[in-house]
């Protein structure tokens, strides 16, 4: 277990932090929860602020974050980036309206503890990396710990929340079978962030990883490196499949969602065009996880999303309602995973 290497550090992606040192999350996550769960106190950040600044909408990690907070003994505070003067990379700036990223990090560095972001899509002008970009950014300047709340690359919160979900339910992971696949939904402004940490933190733990999606909805090489370096260095196996069904074949864990196609978006195509994606989104509606594909996973496999999700399209009601689901442990996971990062990265 490690001790050591959390204290002013950033949380940008678990792919930063070793095997070892997601361990000692997921320890102080199963520690917190007990806790909560038996209503001992435990003010471990008692009179600290975390500034959170959400450029999108967001239910689980706005409210997670914020009675995460209240549960350690300090406050956190929602930033509108429209009622701010919205942080901005040098060169987006507008007279008054925006402030640049530089000068937001160093004055809220002054007055609390943590810095927490959320950006991806539109206010990047959905160019991919950009948004994972400015946290950096952020990081760069800020002299206390930023925390990445989903970006157009990663959501590290989610992946760690999942893990421990998956840990719940089915003990020791090694060997088994996780799939990740895409699922249709209407709508194509979803990024990548989400398979992208689920893949790379189950790949920490010895799974048997298969990512599943039509053609055309290829995840980011650089995290499928990084995730065929996890499997040899730390055993299961990753494969890749462009059939729901033949994915779903034995599987122990199901994790079916929707992601845009990054070959659509910039830096990948010259500019957006989501109505490309959408074409193709609309070519594979037949990407649904009900009963009847259900079938084809172990019977008493789980299933997984991270929410919202878009029922009737990514999922059935019978499916998401039924006694395989456990979409709601994975939410509430949410608070003890991220009350365990900010409680040792910002004590
Ligand atoms: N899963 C997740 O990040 O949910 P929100 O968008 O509601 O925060």
């Amino acid at each position: 277990m490690k001790t050591d290497s959390f204290r002013g550090r950033d949380w940008i992606t678990d792919l930063e932090y070793t095997k070892e040192e997601l361990e000692t999350i997921l320890n102080v996550a199963f520690d917190l929860k007990r806790k909560f769960a038996v209503g001992e106190p435990h003010e471990l950040l008692k009179s600290k602020t975390l500034f959170m600044i959400f450029y999108n909408q967001s239910l689980r990690t706005r409210n997670s974050f914020e009675a995460g907070m209240t549960q350690l003994g300090g406050h956190a505070h929602f930033l509108d980036p429209s009622k701010i003067y919205s942080p901005a990379l040098v060169g987006m700036e507008k007279a008054y309206s925006t402030e640049r990223v530089s000068d937001v990090a160093r004055t809220l560095s002054r007055m609390g503890h943590g810095i927490a972001i959320r950006c991806y899509g539109e206010p990047v002008e959905w160019v991919y990396g950009k948004a994972d970009y400015m946290i950096r950014e952020f990081a760069h300047w800020a002299s206390i710990p930023v925390i990445n709340m989903e970006d157009d690359i990663y959501h590290p919160c989610q992946g760690m929340a999942d893990i421990m979900t998956m840990m719940e339910k089915l003990g020791d992971l090694r060997g088994k079978k996780f799939v990740m696949s895409w699922a249709y939904s209407p709508s194509v402004e979803k990024p990548l962030a989400v398979p992208h940490s689920a893949i790379s933190v189950a790949s920490k733990f010895g799974m048997n990883i298969v990512l599943a999606h039509p053609k055309g909805l290829e995840l980011d090489d650089n995290v499928l490196d990084a995730v065929r370096e996890n499997v040899r260095k730390y055993g299961g196996s990753f494969e890749i499949s462009n059939d729901m069904a033949e994915a779903f074949q034995g599987a122990d864990v199901v994790y079916p969602k929707a992601w845009t196609s990054k070959w659509n978006i910039p830096p990948f195509s010259p500019k957006p065009d989501l109505e490309k994606t959408q074409q193709l989104f609309d070519a594979n509606k037949h990407w649904i996880c009900d009963s009847s594909m259900m079938r084809n996973a172990k019977p008493d496999a789980v299933y997984m999303h991270c929410l919202p999700c878009d029922r009737g399209f990514e999922v059935t009601d019978e499916v998401i309602d039924g006694p395989q689901s456990v979409v709601f442990d994975q939410a509430e996971n949410r608070l003890h995973v991220q009350k365990a990062i900010m409680a040792l990265t910002m004590r």
